[in-house]
């Protein structure tokens, strides 16, 4: 049979700094283990559109097979991911969107369902009644638009509960500590956050606890990771009263990569599911996502060992020669 091709799949992706896209990458890097035919180059746009077009036209100019892209804002990233696009390199769009339709697969979490999700579990968690803040990621990228259209639109169904104030986030912790202490005060009628992902949230429930707030104003977030300062343990502890699972799916988009270089079938869209975990469920959550981790480590402690075990039987193999060299 003939040797796998080479592939070179480059990954253009809004930012690196937090715990969500860290579990994403090392999600990819399992999943790449699988295809030693396969050089993954990962460029690092820091939270900076302008630098995630230039970064997106070097791996143009590096000719690679297969564009993966996290659009850090969907507007300004749009036209270079449309021109790869349209020079016939394969584009998987993960988790943030463009506002294109000129893409190859989507792979990540429908973010409109999210919100809506969320919208949902407070309507009914604030018994119908309430004033609700809500901390937006930032403006412009996908996510934040697409949450926030879904929280809106399930909230209709609540007439007693009123979206009082909205905050502009940008994803981080730091500006929630900023913003919102003004906006609270402005807003003491405030009995709900709902915060794009769980990092806002947690900047939101210390600035409540600051305000001696925490007790009557409760805080829901996104994301949902397992980890000792994730989503989970922030529920777990009562930091949050519940929080939207949003899988990185950095397993998922390398598999849709290889289907497609490989020519075989795949999905346009491959939605991966949400659910909210509070805490009627975070314990089984907890509990599945450790037992996991645990598996995680076995499969790797079995991988050093059988690369052990080739390297010893490898310079066997050159004693062996040796002798009969001699
Ligand atoms: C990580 C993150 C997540 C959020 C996602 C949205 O960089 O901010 O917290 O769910 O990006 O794209």
């Amino acid at each position: 049979t003939n040797p796998a091709p080479h592939y070179v799949i480059g990954f253009s992706q809004c930012t690196t700094a937090d715990a969500w896209r860290q579990a994403m990458l090392a999600g990819m890097r399992k999943e790449l283990s699988f295809y030693p035919n396969v050089t993954f180059r990962l460029k690092d746009a820091r939270d900076d559109s302008r630098r995630q077009q230039q970064q997106i036209q070097e791996f143009l100019r590096e000719k690679v097979d297969l564009l993966i892209v996290s659009a850090n804002e969907a507007e300004p990233v749009t036209p270079v991911v449309e021109e790869a696009f349209n020079r016939g390199i394969p584009v998987v769009i993960l988790d943030r969107r463009t506002t294109s339709k000129l893409y190859t697969a989507y792979v990540g979490g429908n973010n409109v369902e999210v919100g809506r999700a969320a919208g949902r579990y407070v309507g009914s968690l604030l018994g119908g009644r309430g004033n609700v803040l809500e901390i937006e990621g930032l403006a412009g990228a996908s996510p934040a638009v697409d949450r926030h259209r879904g929280f809106a639109a399930a909230l209709a169904a609540y007439p007693g509960v009123r979206l009082a104030a909205r905050v502009q986030g940008d994803w981080k912790r730091p500006s929630v500590i900023r913003n919102l202490p003004a906006v609270l005060r402005a807003h003491p009628e405030v009995n709900l956050i709902f915060a794009h992902n769980d990092r806002m949230a947690l900047g939101a429930y210390q600035v409540c606890k600051q305000l001696g707030l925490s007790h009557r104003v409760r805080v829901v977030g996104v994301d949902g990771l397992a980890g000792p300062q994730g989503g989970i343990q922030l529920v777990q502890d009562g930091v949050l009263t519940a929080t939207l699972l949003y899988p990185p799916g950095g397993e998922e988009a390398i598999r849709t990569a290889m289907r497609i270089l490989q020519h075989q079938p795949y999905d346009k869209e491959n939605v991966l599911g949400t659910m909210v975990i509070d805490s009627t469920n975070v314990l089984t959550m907890k509990m599945q996502t450790e037992q996991l981790a645990a598996q995680q480590q076995d499969i790797e402690r079995q991988q050093r060992l059988l690369q052990q075990q080739r390297d010893t039987y490898a310079s066997q193999q050159t004693v062996l020669y040796g002798l009969a060299g001699a």
